[in-house]
């Protein structure tokens, strides 16, 4: 039964082991054996209609819009933004003429996405439900609806939804900029890519012993910590606090690297941890610069990092997918680090204080 723990100690750990095998899935159930994105054409006809997509999520959710936004503004060329549900609720931005929403949800059950969803349905727009729940409310309630096939996710701290969240994401945008004759999006392997992911995403969760020693080396004695980034990898480093401080209590935050000289790097102390996502060849350097600057201030800084943007002395390298996949690796060490703090102070990590898996009031 795929509800079932089996020898291991927590549902988080078996779901950060399941993403290679959820990425496999996508590939199989969205993608033909040639790589060519199978896609309701309706869905795409909707899609392409639209001047703007509006994605809304909560939690990590949000987090996975913030890195598709990347994904559907670079491959399939339609300008995207992304919101917190609760926020755009209450306050709903300045619409385009022809919007399209995406409602990303893992359970298909969150308030405050279903309240935006019963706005948009009033208004009668276009949407899609991203979830991993079939007939959930927001699945029922949108006008399409792709699964996530990630299997039931039990801990409250999500994993395997997130990085399914972006691979499918992935999978839609290459449908849409192959469909408007995009060149990116044509030249493209996702299936190549998602193929390669697995691989990487295996040899990162077989490094466990390194990230619980690296966990005790630079998380446990701290009651905070940064995660620090540019671009995608400052997605990334909110999801990888998020992770930190929803299971480990740490006061973790996730920064735009270059923002942290405007005021946050008044915090750096001795000892205070930093942690440093490098993907991206652009703002490689820039990054390394922002955690030299944080380091000069006492932190104990630790760097993720891709294979060919490694240098020597780099703490976790990170094998070499496409840039724009990135997220789907560099986000697993995080959701190792933060697992086990949570473990070794002896914490529940499924079941967190405080939190449930589904809020279903707004
Ligand atoms: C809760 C969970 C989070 C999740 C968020 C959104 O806060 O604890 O892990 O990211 O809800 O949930 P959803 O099911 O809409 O993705």
């Amino acid at each position: 039964d795929a509800a079932d723990k089996g020898t291991y100690p927590f549902y988080m750990l078996k779901e950060v082991d399941e993403q290679p095998n959820v990425m496999r899935k996508l590939a199989q159930t969205y993608l033909s054996e040639h790589g060519v994105p199978q896609i309701d054409q309706k869905l795409l006809d909707a899609m392409q209609a639209a001047d703007r997509l509006y994605i809304v999520g909560a939690g990590t959710s949000y987090h996975a819009g913030l890195v598709g936004k990347r994904l559907f503004e670079k491959l399939a060329h339609i300008p995207t933004e992304v919101h917190v549900s609760s926020e755009f609720a209450y306050e709903q931005p300045m619409l385009s003429e022809k919007p399209f929403f995406i409602f990303l949800t893992q359970s298909g059950e969150t308030a405050d996405s279903r309240e935006v969803l019963v706005n948009v349905n009033d208004a009668g727009y276009p949407s899609l439900t991203i979830t991993n729940v079939q007939n959930s409310t927001l699945s029922r309630e949108a006008t399409y609806t792709l699964l996530l096939h990630a299997g039931p996710e039990i801990a409250v701290a999500s994993t395997k939804a997130y990085t399914a969240q972006i691979a499918l994401e992935a999978i839609l945008a290459k449908a849409l900029g192959e469909a408007t004759g995009q060149i990116v999006a044509q030249d493209f392997n996702i299936r190549q890519q998602l193929g390669l992911v697995a691989t990487g995403m295996q040899a990162i969760v077989d490094e466990k012993d390194k990230l619980e020693k690296m966990a005790n080396d630079y998380l446990m004695q701290s009651n905070r910590a940064f995660y620090i980034g540019r671009g995608i990898d400052h997605a990334v480093s909110l999801e990888a606090a998020l992770k930190l401080k929803e299971i480990s209590y740490v006061q973790a935050e996730g920064f735009a690297s270059g923002e942290l000289k405007h005021g946050t790097i008044a915090l750096i102390e001795k000892d205070t941890p930093v942690i440093g996502f490098i993907t991206q060849a652009k703002t490689a350097g820039l990054t390394r610069s922002n955690l030299q600057e944080t380091m000069a201030r006492g932190a104990k800084t630790l760097t993720i990092v891709r294979e060919s943007l490694a240098i020597e002395g780099d703490d976790l390298i990170l094998p070499d997918v496409d840039e724009m996949l990135m997220p789907l690796l560099s986000v697993v060490p995080a959701q190792l680090l933060a697992y086990y703090t949570s473990l070794n102070k002896g914490l529940d990590v499924d079941k967190p204080r405080n939190l449930a898996k589904s809020v279903t009031v707004e």
